[in-house]
């Protein structure tokens, strides 16, 4: 009897040591930011191999490690090894939440029921990723690392006041990463206001498969869902038309290799890949996932799938990239890296209404949801 009655006092106490120590997510410091502000990473394992590090300035992934199809790892997002790569000028929003309205707002300038805003334009006339100094990549957001069904993730907080940045409303914003055991990066969305506001959250991580600081993705295979585009003017603003990828170096209905049509657009005001491609949603209900890229790697064999609820997806090829440091001494050439940021199209504030255009107005009492899934695999 005594026996038994050991056994179970034993293997309650060994059941919540376990779970405790399950639940326990690895953090360590990453620096300080000029302002005083601790930053940490965090750093989440899946059962597939799935190594992701997350930290808490700009909500931001700071590496990827991902198996290839001989499970050899290798981390394919560009990054910093400190927060102070982050605050540097060469920092290209590198892995981190962009907004409140990600990408480009005309004049930085829009109407909400009949009142102007100006918001700070610095992308030349325009207003880009949020604008200045307390856009959304700048913030230290609240932190929340949890475990769930075998599922390590952190969930990033952070409420906007009222007119920060130019936009109106106190939004109060949640962003929540979950590395599955399929190795994929779920990020949920969501968000609330008090006043009505526009919104376009969206995570801005670079991606080379090869590993992050291989020369180029030239040779990347990429298949984009979408026959249509937003044409752009000379300051990168849409024309408000959307217009088929049919016969244009931004056809990428059948997996092509990025350096294949580049060079045609060199002389563009993009100077390369920096479109928003409208994702065909064929009749898929509002919430729902469908796939808006799919990204080969062909000599690892690394691939990446984009899933998304959102009606657009920016692929940027990093045409701005200019051989900066980055991560353990690599460096990150021209057009080494690309962004696939899933969001609603650029400069929405200023075509609502047009046909064939999302909404981007968030109101009271309502909430904006965003998912988009980054699912890593292998082909051989
Ligand atoms: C934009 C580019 C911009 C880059 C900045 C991308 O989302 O489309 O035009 O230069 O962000 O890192």
């Amino acid at each position: 009897m005594l026996r038994v009655i050991n056994l179970v006092v034993f293997t309650a106490a060994f059941s919540t040591i376990a779970h405790r120590a399950a639940a326990v997510i690895p953090v360590e410091g990453f620096g300080q930011t000029k302002d005083g502000s601790q930053v940490k990473l965090w750093t989440l394992n899946s059962k597939g191999g799935l190594t992701v590090r997350l930290m808490n300035r700009g909500a931001a992934i700071v590496s990827i490690e991902v198996p290839d199809r001989d499970g050899k790892k290798a981390d394919v997002a560009l990054g910093f090894d400190d927060v102070a790569g982050y605050e540097s000028p060469d920092n290209q929003y590198f892995g981190t939440i962009v907004g409140r309205y990600g990408n480009r707002i005309a004049g930085g300038k829009f109407q909400l029921d009949g009142k102007q805003y100006q918001l700070f334009t610095n992308d030349g006339p325009n207003h880009l990723h949020g604008g200045d100094g307390r856009s959304l990549d700048k913030i230290v957001w609240q932190a929340e690392p949890f475990e769930s069904g075998g599922q390590q993730g952190v969930t990033f907080s952070y409420t906007s006041p009222d007119g920060e940045e130019g936009y109106p409303g106190n939004l109060k914003m949640t962003v929540k990463y979950t590395v599955s055991n399929k190795n994929e990066i779920r990020i949920e969305y969501a968000a609330t206001t008090d006043k009505p506001t526009v919104l376009n959250l969206t995570n801005h991580a670079y991606f080379n498969l090869a590993g992050h600081g291989s020369p180029t993705i030239n040779e990347h295979v990429l298949r984009l869902n979408a026959d249509r585009y937003t044409p752009v003017d000379e300051t990168l603003i849409p024309t408000g038309e959307l217009a088929p990828v049919a016969d244009t170096p931004l056809d990428f209905r059948q997996p092509t290799a990025i350096g294949k049509r580049v060079d045609e657009l060199t002389a563009t005001s993009a100077k390369g890949y920096d479109h928003n491609f409208v994702l065909n949603r064929d009749g898929a209900a509002a919430g729902e996932l469908v796939e808006a890229a799919v990204l080969v790697d062909p000599k690892s064999g690394r691939t990446l799938t984009v899933l998304t609820d959102q009606p657009g997806v920016q692929f940027y090829g990093g045409n701005f990239l200019k051989g900066q440091a980055g991560k353990q001494g690599k460096t990150y050439a021209h057009r080494s890296a690309c962004c696939l940021e899933t969001q609603v199209f650029p400069d929405s504030p200023n075509n609502q209404g047009k046909e064939g255009w999302p909404n981007c107005v968030l109101r009271p009492g309502e909430t904006y949801k965003h998912t988009c899934v980054y699912a890593f695999g292998t082909a051989r």
